[in-house]
């Protein structure tokens, strides 16, 4: 592994396997493979991770709820997110599951190191918890009595826990997210974030007397873990905290945690203090995206409106709903998607966009040109206004900027009319074909990204040279 390469960390929440994954934990995961993806393209040396959160009550519940032991279920619930992960094409560079022994190892140390800080004390905690969250709630954030979110009523909790002096944090946290030396994007998030800060940080609860699906504090092992302090350790022990230094040292700070906008308070304060209280490098950036909605309203089960992925990627195929899902909504915004959307998207700008210019430009080149282009000329890798777009988290942006090369390049084909030109003109509509070729051969660059099976496809037919008649990109759906 050459070291002069840049190297990019890139993560994703690890996500609860109390229920299978839906079209919003897809969100973070395709963002963070085209990433990973747009970073390969650049030379960098990229390592993408992502996986499932398997500890703590709401697991242990789902399981208890399904009839299975919480290993079990974990098992086949961590699968299916692996599954529908490659059926969308996403191909992280490792998928960590929190009940890897490596993982349970590693977390071991470093509650150590966190105890040998002297950050910890023991304590009692009184208040509410809600299970849906796995955070304590407080009174005033209740509706009717019950959580807003998971609409359940909070346990009560009077118990002995171990604490972590969050609080000591304050100052520091606020210093290096103000001054950008720890970036939060978008900017709402990063003021968000700053004003929790200055309203003032309590000390944290980091163990639970009464949880068993866990793991145990080495120094008191009636307690386990908190689940949230162990998921986010996940970030370091996936790449080999306190087992593959190497590589620990490689990858370590991570370059960019992908959240949604739900969890800004894990990772941009009690994250990055974990991470001081051992005298560890914290991660350079965190960017927080919105909420899909279905129609308007929120995603749950209890509406009934959560949509599988595989569902989607079955009838329009895993390119198109990455498009769907990063074209549809600005990423660090809320917005709304559907079935009917996508497929308005997939039939307007796949079908009939980036879909008919490539049929109409092969067509033309195999029956003007006897499909020969000859010794294919390829543009100098540069970072175009939509890779640049890709590269800021804009995909939406880079992707409209696309969009508009091939409505330009449909309208050159419409105005100078090469099926009349080229009975007088046959040179012209020659170099008029290779012009559009050399340009969708640079789309198909830009895209491959967000679109890798279709760029593959257009890649392959131009890069051939010889140009065959070959199948549409994308078959209309009506
Ligand atoms: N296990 C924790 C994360 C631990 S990270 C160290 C967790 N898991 S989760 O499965 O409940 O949700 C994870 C992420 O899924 C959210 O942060 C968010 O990124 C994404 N989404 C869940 N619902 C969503 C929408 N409706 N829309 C967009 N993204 C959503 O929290």
């Amino acid at each position: 592994m050459p070291e002069d390469r840049k190297k990019y960390y890139i993560t994703t929440p690890i996500y609860y396997v109390n229920d299978k994954p839906h079209i919003g934990s897809a969100y973070p995961t395709i963002a963070a493979d085209v990433l990973a993806r747009l970073h390969r393209q650049l030379g960098e040396d990229v390592f993408f991770q992502t996986g499932t959160d398997e500890h703590g009550a709401k697991i242990a519940q789902a399981a208890g709820a399904a009839g299975k032991k919480p290993k079990e279920f974990a098992d086949e619930i961590s699968a299916k997110f692996a599954f529908a992960w490659d059926q969308l094409g996403i191909a992280p560079d490792k998928f960590i599951r929190t009940t890897d022994p490596e993982h349970e190892q590693a977390v071991e140390k470093f509650l150590n190191k966190l105890k040998a800080s002297g950050k910890l004390y023991e304590g009692e905690y009184e208040g509410l918890y809600c299970v849906g969250h796995e955070a304590f709630i407080k009174e005033a954030e209740l509706v009717n009595g019950v959580c807003p979110d998971h609409k359940t009523k909070p346990q009560h909790l009077k118990e002995k826990n171990w604490f972590f002096k969050l609080f000591e944090y304050q100052k520091v946290l606020e210093e290096k997210i103000n001054n950008d030396e720890f970036v939060i994007r978008p900017q709402t998030r990063k003021n968000e974030v700053l004003s929790f800060i200055r309203a003032g940080l309590e000390d944290i609860a980091i163990s639970r007397p009464n949880v068993k699906w866990g793991i145990p504090l080495p120094w008191d092992k009636k307690q386990t873990v908190y689940v949230w302090i162990e998921a986010l350790f996940n970030y370091c022990s996936g790449i080999g905290y306190g087992a593959d230094e190497a590589q620990f040292q490689r990858f370590w700070p991570a370059d960019i945690h992908l959240v949604g906008k739900d969890l800004t308070r894990f990772h941009c304060i009690i994250w990055p203090a974990l991470l001081l209280a051992i005298e560890e490098k914290i991660p350079l950036k965190v960017y927080a995206h919105g909420f899909f909605t279905i129609n308007g309203e929120k995603i749950s089960k209890s509406l009934g409106n959560v949509i599988d992925p595989n569902d989607w990627v079955a009838k329009y195929g895993a390119d198109a709903v990455r498009y769907f899902l990063l074209r549809e909504v600005p990423f660090g915004q809320d917005g709304d998607v559907s079935e009917e959307k996508l497929k308005a998207r997939y039939n307007g700008d796949l079908a009939n966009g980036l879909g008919n210019l490539f049929s109409r430009v092969t067509d033309m080149i195999e029956k003007y040109l006897k499909g020969d282009i000859g010794e294919f000329i390829k543009s100098p890798k540069d970072l175009s206004e939509a890779s640049e777009a890709f590269y800021n988290l804009d995909f939406s942006e880079g992707l409209v900027a696309v969009w508009k090369e091939i409505a330009w390049a449909n309208q050159l084909i419409d105005k100078s009319k090469p099926w009349e030109l080229v009975k007088t003109e046959p040179e012209k509509v020659k170099e008029l074909l290779l012009n559009l070729a050399a340009l969708l051969y640079d789309i198909a660059k830009k895209l491959a990204p967000i679109l890798p099976e279709t760029a593959q496809q257009i890649k392959q037919v131009l890069e051939s040279g010889d140009i065959k008649k070959s199948p549409p990109l994308f078959q209309k759906i009506s």
